[in-house]
């Protein structure tokens, strides 16, 4: 027998949408924990960053931002720059498209959703038979690891357990002709693009894989697959060698008993999960067991209607009630509120994320060196585009290590995007006659920026790095040094470290 006190400890384990510490333990535990579940859907409105004098958050329209039905477009502001300045690199991190539920509700049916691909069923997408025909031909690419063995498409008529949907592919496959667009005009890759080029990795679920490989179609159609390799990331953190972080996995216990706490004193929140229960006939602690939120969602996302049980056995009978999905996302919104305020998940993020953002840093500055006048760039050339396709227990600490805190939990497909640009060259003091070699006039190199966006929208400006930066007609972007000395030392500051190192390793003071 478990005490109830163990058994609540039990779910809160399982269900909280944080990370297990050890990276392998990830993997295996990611059906339980990549639930969106556990956690605050995030701020409202319609801004990614919203003004803060509004009202609260509506729990439901909420919700339906949180489904991103690909049935309107959204102004994306990638690619935009002062005139003149050159796009270096790219990198971007997607979460998965939309997804079939990765728990049931016992005693209910299962959402009838068909997961294999017809342009006959919406929502389509013009690139969508072409890219069915182009994955046929997947064999052709180097997948690392087990890769090479996850189905390259989603393709079972009833859903599985967490399978990307048609709604996901179309998402993706949107996302990456969205970047397509936007990037068109700056000749990031050229046309006849090298294999160093272009990076791409992804955790090793399908729907991860399978939105990834949308996106790129997306991003360059028919492209060629003999030059691909897909990597393979073996954490939901996207942390290579560089895991292992004791102090991380601390911060990480700390938070969930703070939400477990705000959790179970929540009266309306326990009540509505005994209502639920009562009206399936279940015990409140195998319902919340269950993650419904989960479930409702996929309901909400797909226009189904909530489950209904047939009165008599042994629960009272009835539907599930969207006051009730009401109540328990509620709860999600104040979680992000208190999460917020306490602070523990950030420090969590800045240890989880500094390996993540140690590459990004790094691909940066060495694209930037070899983009130098008078350098002769590497056979192939530099890595200029990465694709990093994740989960929300990826994305949700990359925003809240950014200090983008109030930004909103990672919609089903939600991209980060980093770009790198340089500004125009500037001529040297007076063109004066010099006496080396023929010079006329010595050019300067420009100097390097980074545009951070989420959602299509620029958040540079909100980042820990470039909140306090004085935006002027001279220095219009964010400084590739701002954000290259926040990643190497001054991120460390919340958690008193200098280092990655010390801040994992230090003894608690
Ligand atoms: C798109 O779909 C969502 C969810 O069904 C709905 O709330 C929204 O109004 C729709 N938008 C448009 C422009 O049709
Ligand atoms: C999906 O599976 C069916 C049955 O196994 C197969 O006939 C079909 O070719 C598959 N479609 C794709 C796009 O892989
Ligand atoms: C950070 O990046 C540098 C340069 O790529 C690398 O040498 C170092 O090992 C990285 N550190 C961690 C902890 O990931
Ligand atoms: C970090 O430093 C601040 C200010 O010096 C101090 O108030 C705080 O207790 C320290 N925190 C830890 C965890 O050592």
């Amino acid at each position: 027998m478990v005490s109830t006190a163990a058994a609540h400890l039990l779910f809160f384990l399982i269900s909280v949408n944080l990370i297990p510490t050890n990276p392998l333990a990830e993997e295996q535990m990611f059906q339980a924990v990549d639930g969106d579940a556990g956690v605050a859907l995030g701020k409202s409105r319609k801004r990614v960053l919203p003004v803060p004098h509004t009202q609260e958050p509506d729990p439901i329209s909420e919700a339906y931002g949180y489904c991103n039905t690909p049935n309107h477009t959204e102004q994306a502001w990638e690619g935009h720059s002062p005139a003149d300045y050159k796009l270096l690199s790219v990198q971007v991190m997607i979460r998965h498209g939309d997804r079939y539920p990765l728990y049931s509700i016992p005693k209910t049916k299962r959402p009838a959703i068909d997961c294999s691909l017809s342009i006959n069923r919406k929502p389509s997408h013009p690139l969508m038979t072409s890219f069915i025909s182009h994955m046929g031909q997947g064999g052709r690419g180097h997948w690392e690891s087990t890769l090479g063995s996850v189905p390259r498409l989603p393709n079972h008529s009833a859903c599985e357990m967490g399978e990307l949907t048609q709604t996901g592919v179309v998402q993706h496959l949107h996302n990456g002709q969205v970047l397509h667009q936007a990037y068109k005009h700056h000749n990031l890759l050229p046309f006849d693009w090298s294999p160093h080029q272009i990076w791409v990795e992804t955790t090793g679920k399908s729907r991860t894989l399978q939105s990834g490989l949308s996106f790129l179609y997306g991003f360059l159609p028919n492209f060629d697959w003999t030059k691909l390799t897909v990597h393979h990331q073996w954490s939901t953190l996207f942390c290579g060698s560089t895991c292992d972080c004791p102090a991380r996995n601390k911060y990480l216990e700390e938070e969930q008993r703070r939400q477990y706490r705000l959790r179970v004193a929540d009266t309306e929140l326990e009540r509505t999960y005994a209502d639920m229960a009562r009206t399936l006939g279940l015990l409140t602690r195998q319902l919340r067991a269950a993650n419904p939120i989960d479930s409702l969602l996929c309901h909400l996302c797909h226009g189904l209607s909530f489950p209904c049980v047939p009165t008599g056995e042994t629960g009272t009978g009835g539907c599930l009630t969207m006051a009730q999905f009401a109540v328990i996302r509620r709860q999600q919104l104040d979680d992000e509120v208190e999460r917020r305020r306490v602070g523990l998940y950030h420090k969590y993020a800045i240890l989880a994320m500094y390996p993540y953002l140690n590459r990004t840093a790094s691909k940066m500055e060495r694209v930037a060196k070899s983009s130098e006048a008078g350098r002769r760039s590497r056979a192939g050339g530099e890595e200029v585009f990465t694709l990093s396709s994740a989960h929300d227990v990826t994305m949700a600490p990359l925003l809240s290590a950014l200090g983008l805190e109030e930004a909103k939990f990672p919609r089903f497909a939600a991209r980060v995007v980093f770009e790198l640009w340089r500004s125009p060259p500037t001529t040297q003091g007076l063109p004066k006659k010099r006496t080396s070699k023929g010079d006329k006039s010595k050019a300067k190199d420009g100097e390097v920026f980074i545009r951070v966006l989420y959602n299509g929208e620029d958040v540079t400006f909100h980042t820990s790095f470039c909140r306090s930066h004085d935006r002027h007609a001279s220095q219009p972007l964010c400084p590739l040094k701002n954000f290259l000395s926040f990643v190497r030392r001054d991120m460390f500051s919340v958690v008193n470290a200098t280092s990655y190192q010390e801040a994992c390793y230090k003894r608690p003071g």
